[in-house]
């Protein structure tokens, strides 16, 4: 096996032993800039305890880590805390090879593991709450459904404190650096936020219970280790505090304007509204969305109080682009926004009203009228937008 991977200690009987994808640019949709990193852990107790495992192209990486530390025959128990392949890809191989005493998943992730893998051994169903002896050490077992798949459980090491997390609180973040305290803060809240807003946002109310949940069990956690990007050996509230803000989606004075323009009219508009937004003291985020990927424009959405997305009318619709930018929010179910729509048009002029049903069917509060301009937007026509910006930034909260 390759001596390539090395395991990275988190304490005395827990390593890392993920892998890291730097070339990742992609997560099913969600642009990864960062790359990211599958984290895989084992716990060398008297039960020797595998947590999760990576991405398929990946697990001789994983392996190469795990032989860094400990022969992988010597596995007892393997634990699956959630079924989607970036972590349960490598279990088929890893089952095969070390023959594990107990494969253990949530209840949902025993139906779900064999519905997508032929799987070379049982699986132990645990239960919400359960706990399981490694020997000299345990784990309990915390159901998280829906956060974000209904198989998806936390991992608790009791003597430890250290929670596997799963899906939550990680990121995509590749980096040789295991820990978040080795990462700018910067780069930590972006990205951190950047995952809940395309991957989260649409159980914001779960997490928020979740939290409480927690918070109820009395549970200390002095270390948290998910299963993307770096882990939070060092003050781990930070991130549950950042996930609660979030969760929260409390308005701000902030308004993205996403938009796309075929010969600068609507963009010229976009520009005349982020002027009216500046002189009523608000904060802009302008995305063209031919520049800007829409899990950019979602993440900059989390802090922001408004959103205004504007369209030309092409073949008596919105643009490709915008109709993307729409599906994929309607699917996030982002809260708490205002924001209109607006847009030029050359004869039928669709796109403007199809946008403002959409953004209704959002439960955006559309506080403005839409505006439309025919070809190329008058001088009438940017004063209104001017207005638009401020009539929005009037209606964003006070600071
Ligand atoms: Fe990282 Fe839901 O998979």
């Amino acid at each position: 096996m390759s001596d390539s991977f090395h395991a990275v200690k988190l304490n005395d009987r827990v390593y890392w032993v993920g892998a890291i994808d730097w070339a990742m640019r992609d997560f099913h949709g969600y642009a990864t800039r960062r790359g990211s990193t599958y984290n895989a852990y084992l716990i060398l107790a008297d039960k020797v305890t595998l947590i999760d495992t990576v991405k398929a192209p990946f697990v001789d990486e994983m392996m190469a880590r795990v032989a860094s530390v400990i022969d992988p025959a010597k596995i007892d128990y393997v634990i699956s805390n959630h079924t989607e392949m970036d972590h349960s890809g490598g279990l088929p191989v890893v089952l095969d090879r070390v023959k594990p005493e107990k494969f253990l998943a949530s209840r949902m992730g025993a139906k779900a593991l064999p519905e997508h893998f032929a799987l070379p051994c049982d699986i132990t169903p645990v239960e919400e709450g359960g706990s399981l002896s490694l020997g000299d050490c345990s784990v309990t077992f915390v159901e998280t459904r829906m956060l974000h798949w209904p198989d998806s459980m936390f991992t608790y090491l009791n003597e430890d404190k250290l929670l596997f997390s799963s899906d939550a609180f990680g990121m995509h973040v590749a980096s040789v650096e295991r820990f978040a305290d080795e990462i700018p803060e910067t780069v930590l809240e972006y990205e951190g936020g950047k995952y809940f807003a395309n991957i989260l946002l649409l159980y914001a109310p779960l997490i928020l219970k979740l939290i409480e949940k927690v918070g109820k069990l009395g549970i200390e956690i002095a270390t948290i280790a998910p299963d993307h990007g770096p882990i939070w050996r060092k003050n781990p509230e930070k991130i549950v505090e950042w996930y609660a803000k979030w969760a929260a989606q409390k308005p701000t004075r902030k308004a993205v304007i996403a938009y796309d323009t075929m010969w600068k009219s609507t963009e010229t508009m976009a520009r005349a509204i982020e002027q009216g937004l500046v002189d009523g003291d608000a904060s802009v985020k302008v995305m063209h969305l031919r520049a800007d990927h829409r899990s950019d424009v979602v993440t900059e959405m989390l802090d922001a109080g408004a959103l205004l997305v504007g369209s030309p009318t092409l073949n008596n619709g919105m643009f490709p682009t915008v109709a993307e930018l729409l599906c994929y929010l309607k699917g996030l179910k982002p809260k708490n926004l205002i924001g209109t729509a607006f847009g030029s048009y050359g004869w039928s002029g669709e796109a403007v009203g199809q946008i403002a049903e959409e953004l209704e069917g959002m439960k955006v509060s559309l506080v403005a009228e839409t505006i439309k301009a025919k070809y190329v937007p008058t001088e009438k026509d940017l004063a209104a937008c001017r207005a638009l910006g401020l009539a929005i930034a009037k209606a964003l909260p006070a600071k």
